[in-house]
């Protein structure tokens, strides 16, 4: 079927015309709506929180939190004071500029106040998606050097802290909790720390968060930013997002992913608005009833979320009161224009596609409200930045050529550096003044950007990203296994799913309970997101005469496709 342009709406919008702003905009601007400006000093969770209640939104409510047990609300103020007892009780911990403080638990007002108040004191947050298991969590302290952990007494026995000698001190968030040694009642420090902190004013290029990510090869990768992301964050929470005063936000990307954090805390805070933040797991019945209750405006979610509500049925939807909606987002895998016509039906409005990556720390490529919509685009660049398609050498294609999505270097949010390994980093960059971003994709004549796949392997599972490595370097630490390649299978709701192919070792046996087994031992020793959900055992895996594994292979295997050049491949 083909799929109608959707034409741009009506309003007043934060960005009135895109054309224009592509022209002539100028980060410079940005910039100058914040004293840093004159004193080239700054602190991201200062202009988040403390800036509204100096100015005129001290009481306006800042966050909405709601879970199967606590239904709160704070005001900017109250904010701006409990990110500073936060601070305070890391500072007294010895948390000095530049260290890490991971921040390992469920969504609560208390990762927030972490997380805030760790910014307030120049550390370097670590968010840790609260799926993990001992093996993941592991990886990231001892990469990163932590120095402070907080957690939940659940969490706390994933973390090998024993093995974790530069780990100095675990705040653990439970009334109850007696101190003992280096583990720290988070609550009742909190409630005896002062509400006055001295803010450690940064620079710009100071860093701000250690997002750890997927790529296809090696250990997850610490992408490092900076303060200076902030007038990214801000300017797309306002041309994107199109966040205005009065609007009731809310994202559900947890902020273990960098969509969490850049657009579930620092974009919506740095405009002032209203963030609503709900605990707990997806049900449909519980996302309407979020949007319904908190009257929300701005929504930004996923295509999974969106698909899971389709496949949830219109019946499921048409119990609730959601004309509050006015602007609806989505990101981290691609958008079918199934779901866009489904919420054009329901919701009588576009979903807006957006497309970034955590390297790019912010929106890159999206729609606008003011735009015309091509429902299967990602849209266009947002204005400041430039995006091409290239060949490896490094040429702009001209449109309608596959070829690699690039971006010019030098955006504002974007990593500075991957953790611990420079090498990686600069392989990003290795096409003089472009960062590769490992997607392809293709520009129509009239500059709207069209998403291919992946270059690499990654796998984009429920819009999680997944490295096939990680995965197939616990499934070997398994007994039974011998061999594992892991790919993504495309799959109707998830996007992709992991599948897994496994040859067993001498004196094994293809079983369902072996099957079993082995997707719990990657479920326990890694993330239950990271399990295969499919397995299929074979005698001997398609490998290089190096040894390594042919995840091209496989995947011709699964999907009945040519398996292409077979030279490499060991007899
Ligand atoms: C994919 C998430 C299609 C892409 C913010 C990218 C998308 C990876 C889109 C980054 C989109 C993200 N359409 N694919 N609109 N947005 N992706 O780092 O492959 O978790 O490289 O960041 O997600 O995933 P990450």
């Amino acid at each position: 079927m083909k799929v109608q342009a959707l034409p741009s709406v009506e309003g007043n919008f934060n960005l009135k015309n895109y054309e224009e702003a592509a022209e002539s905009f100028d980060w410079s601007t940005v910039e100058q709506q914040f004293t840093w400006s004159e004193t080239g000093k700054l602190n991201l969770a200062y202009e988040a929180i403390d800036r509204h209640v100096s100015g005129d939104r001290a009481n306006k409510v800042a966050l909405y939190y709601s879970d199967a047990n606590r239904d709160e609300q704070y005001t900017f103020e109250d904010m701006k004071k409990y990110s500073n007892k936060a601070g305070n009780i890391l500072r007294d911990a010895g948390v000095k500029k530049g260290d890490r403080v991971f921040i390992f638990m469920p969504r609560s007002p208390e990762l927030y106040f972490a997380v805030l108040g760790a910014i307030k004191i120049g550390a370097i947050v670590g968010p840790l998606f609260e799926a993990f298991m001992e093996g993941a969590v592991r990886d990231r302290l001892e990469d990163s050097d932590a120095k402070v952990l907080v957690t939940t007494p659940a969490l706390l026995e994933r973390v090998p802290v024993g093995d974790l000698p530069n780990l100095e001190s675990v705040f653990i968030i439970d009334e109850s909790y007696e101190e003992n040694g280096p583990y720290l009642n988070f609550l009742t420090r909190l409630n005896g720390a002062n509400e006055d902190l001295d803010i450690e004013w940064v620079d710009r290029e100071d860093g701000l968060i250690l997002h750890y990510t997927s790529g296809s090869t090696g250990k997850p990768k610490g992408v490092l930013h900076v303060h200076n992301a902030m007038l990214q964050h801000y300017q797309t929470a306002k041309w994107v997002l199109d966040l205005q005063e009065d609007d009731i936000y809310w994202c559900t990307a947890d902020p273990g992913w960098v969509t969490g954090t850049s657009y579930g805390i620092f974009g919506p805070w740095l405009v002032g608005a209203t963030n609503v933040i709900r605990g707990g797991r997806f049900s449909p019945q519980d996302w309407y009833e979020t949007l319904e209750r908190y009257k929300v405006t701005v929504w930004y979610s996923a295509p999974t979320a969106f698909r899971m509500l389709m496949s949830a049925g219109d019946e499921v939807l048409k119990k609730y009161d959601l004309s509050s909606l006015r602007h609806l987002l989505s990101v981290g895998e691609p958008l079918n224009p199934e779901v866009v016509r489904w919420g054009m039906k329901v919701f009588d409005l576009r979903i807006h596609d957006t497309w970034w990556m955590t390297e790019t720390g912010a929106q890159i490529i999206c729609n606008y409200p003011c735009m015309e919509i091509r429902p299967g685009s990602m849209g266009k660049p947002i204005p400041g930045v430039k995006a091409a398609i290239i060949d490896d050498q490094g040429n702009e294609l001209p449109p309608n050529r596959m070829g690699n999505l690039a971006i010019q270097k030098g955006w504002p949010s974007m990593m500075r550096t991957v953790w611990n390994n420079e090498e990686k980093y600069k392989s990003y960059f290795e096409i003089e003044g472009w960062y590769v971003s490992g997607d392809s994709a293709y520009m129509d004549e009239d500059g709207y950007f069209w998403f291919q796949g992946r270059i690499d392997d990654v796998i984009m599972t429920a819009g999680e990203r997944v490295g096939p490595f990680e995965v197939e370097s616990k499934l070997v630490e398994h007994p039974a296994v011998a061999e594992a390649g892991v790919i993504g299978k495309p799959d109707p709701v998830r996007g992709e799913i992991i599948k897994a192919f496994i040859a067993l070792r001498d004196g094994y046996e293809v079983s369902d309970e072996l099957q079993e087994d082995i997707r719990n031992f990657v479920k326990k020793g890694l993330a239950a997101h990271a399990a295969p959900r499919e397995i299929e055992f074979r005698d001997k895996l398609p490998k290089t005469r190096s040894g390594k594994i042919m995840r091209r292979v496989l995947k011709a295997w699964e999907l009945d496709l040519p398996t292409g050049d077979l030279s490499t491949m060991e007899d």
